[in-house]
């Protein structure tokens, strides 16, 4: 049995439900998953694995990128796969991003009003720009895959600015998009990811 870490930050909740599910696939394949809050996480040494889930907030969450950048050298020699929840992407074809593997939920990605030309709002929710920001955060950790999923969003919990911002940028439609057979789907991939990884130690 491997020790997996599914480390997770939430602001309404609904990304906490992606990281249990993905860490219920994971252990159906026979791994042993602990799944915890960022916060609650003080070293990753003892995991063979880890997933890092967080929403996008105007970029991803400032916890997510906090704890790879602190856990950066820990996290680059070992199998990491990142993902995030989102509710606006633009459809733009790439299927990696700085060479990593992205994995995209076809019902959340939306083509774009001209493919040669995406505009600011498009560019801003591209494939490319959301994994970036993670990806950046430390440059170092090379995860074996990057997904973005739909999330949740309940506009009407929202205080006035957030509100705005949602609104105005991302003009994203309140609801659930989480897209559980894709997220499931994905999460029971990655054991065979982390096994040809060469940092992977059974423990
Ligand atoms: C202030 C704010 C900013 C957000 N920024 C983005 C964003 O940049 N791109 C995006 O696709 N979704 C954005 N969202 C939508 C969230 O990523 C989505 O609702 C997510 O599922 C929330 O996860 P949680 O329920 O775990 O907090 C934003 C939501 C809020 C409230």
């Amino acid at each position: 049995m491997s020790n997996v870490l599914v480390a997770y930050t939430t602001q309404s909740g609904s990304t906490e439900e992606v990281a249990q599910a993905i860490a219920d696939e994971l252990s159906k394949a026979g791994l042993s998953v602990e799944t915890r809050r960022l916060e609650e996480v003080a070293t990753i040494e003892p995991y063979a694995a880890v997933v890092i889930g967080a929403p996008m907030i105007v970029g991803w969450h400032r916890a997510a990128m906090k704890f790879v950048k602190r856990h950066q050298a820990a996290l680059s020699r070992r199998p990491v796969a990142y993902f995030l929840t989102a509710m606006r992407l633009t459809l733009t074809g790439q299927q990696t991003a700085q060479d990593v593997p992205l994995a995209i939920d076809p019902a959340l990605a939306m083509p774009p009003r001209n493919p040669d030309r995406l505009g600011l709002k498009e560019r801003y929710a591209s494939p490319a720009h959301y994994a970036g920001d993670a990806l950046d955060a430390a440059p170092m950790v090379r995860p074996v895959s990057v997904a973005i999923f739909g999330g949740r969003l309940d506009l009407y919990k929202l205080k006035l600015l957030p509100m705005l911002f949602v609104m105005a940028i991302i003009q994203a439609q309140p609801g659930d998009r989480r897209n559980w057979p894709f997220i499931r789907a994905w999460a029971a991939g990655l054991p065979d990811s982390f096994r040809a990884h060469p940092g992977w130690t059974a423990v």
